[in-house]
């Protein structure tokens, strides 16, 4: 007689809501009140099983605080760990900006939808993007540059408020040395020093200067929603449709996996439907949004 087990498998017992542990390998301070993490799974097995794709998110906790949704900020391309930046904006971000190297901190994900950079091969990419807005956008640079010889032009327009609120300043100076690669950098008026050499203006001005063709391009837009608002109609005018634009959502989130009903807009959850959104898309939202 063939007898069936119905006791559940390790992964069934495991609670959706479970973190899993992470060691932070590495804590670096990109700007006031930036950090970014690099998370390797304590379980090395988890690690080894686990994957994800450009655009992606995770909950990340603090044991007695809570969770916080940040994307994953490294490229897929690269494994054996995950990063995470964050601005310290209360209780949890604040939590983990105490967190050291060797600390622990729990994480659940990946979660959300991609960047579709497959579809986007054989394409010009721009990257358009503002503030803390960059590391969802870092994810797909990386992903892209890794497989450099699989898209056409690459080009980078970021800007932040003050020279020193820029992240990632080692990668932005890696960038600028890229044959391969089209950067500009710029200030809002007032936050240079004497030394800066980059731009000054806000990112709008950049990309109506800088003038990118949109044949055949991709334009990838994150940034804080005036910055938004204000280089939308550059785009267009320019000739972008609204299809070749994407840019991902920051709803407030809870969940993450479509159960609780935080960030949904209409019958869209931003946690399963996106974050990640061409303009098209965004545009057959309820007009609330
Ligand atoms: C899909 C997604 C990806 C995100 N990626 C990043 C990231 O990579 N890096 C990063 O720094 N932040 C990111 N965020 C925003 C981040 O989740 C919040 O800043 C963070 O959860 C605040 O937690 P807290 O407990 O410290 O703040 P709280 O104490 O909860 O709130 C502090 C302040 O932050 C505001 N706030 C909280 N959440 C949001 C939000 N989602 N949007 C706008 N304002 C908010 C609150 O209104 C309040 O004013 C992302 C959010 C989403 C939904
Ligand atoms: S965060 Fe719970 S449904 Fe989207």
């Amino acid at each position: 007689m063939t007898t069936f087990s119905t006791a559940p498998s390790a992964s069934e017992r495991r609670n959706l809501y479970t973190p899993h542990k992470m060691r932070i390998v590495k804590a670096t301070d990109e700007a006031p009140g930036v950090r970014t993490f690099q998370l390797q799974f304590v379980d090395s097995e988890v690690g080894a099983r686990f994957s994800f794709e450009a655009g992606q998110f995770g909950e990340y906790s603090v044991y007695g605080e809570g969770e916080s949704t940040f994307c994953i900020a490294s490229s897929p391309t690269r494994t054996g760990y995950i990063e995470c930046t964050f601005r310290q904006a209360g209780r949890v971000t604040s939590a983990l900006a105490d967190r050291q190297e060797g600390d622990i901190i729990g994480f659940r994900g990946p979660y959300g939808n991609t960047f579709p950079v497959e579809r986007w091969e054989g394409k010009n990419v721009l990257f358009i993007a503002g503030g803390i807005a960059l590391p969802p956008v870092r994810c797909v640079i990386w992903n892209v540059l890794d497989l450099r010889d699989r898209y056409r032009d690459v080009s980078i327009i970021y800007g932040a408020r003050t020279v020193a609120d820029l992240v990632y300043k080692h990668e932005l100076a890696e960038w600028d040395q890229r044959s391969d690669v089209n950067l500009w950098v710029t200030v809002d008026p007032g936050g240079q020093t004497p030394e800066w050499t980059g731009k000054v203006g806000f990112v709008p001005a950049i990309v109506e200067e800088v003038r990118p063709r949109p044949a055949d391009t991709i334009a990838v837009l994150c940034g804080p929603p005036i910055m938004i608002k204000l280089t939308l109609p550059v785009l267009a005018k320019l000739g972008f449709a609204p299809e070749q634009i994407y840019t991902t959502l920051e709803n407030r989130m809870k969940c993450g996996v479509g159960k609780c009903g935080r960030c949904n807009v209409g019958k869209v959850f931003v946690c399963k439907d996106g974050p990640v959104f061409t303009l098209a898309q965004l545009n057959e939202l309820p007009p609330e949004y």
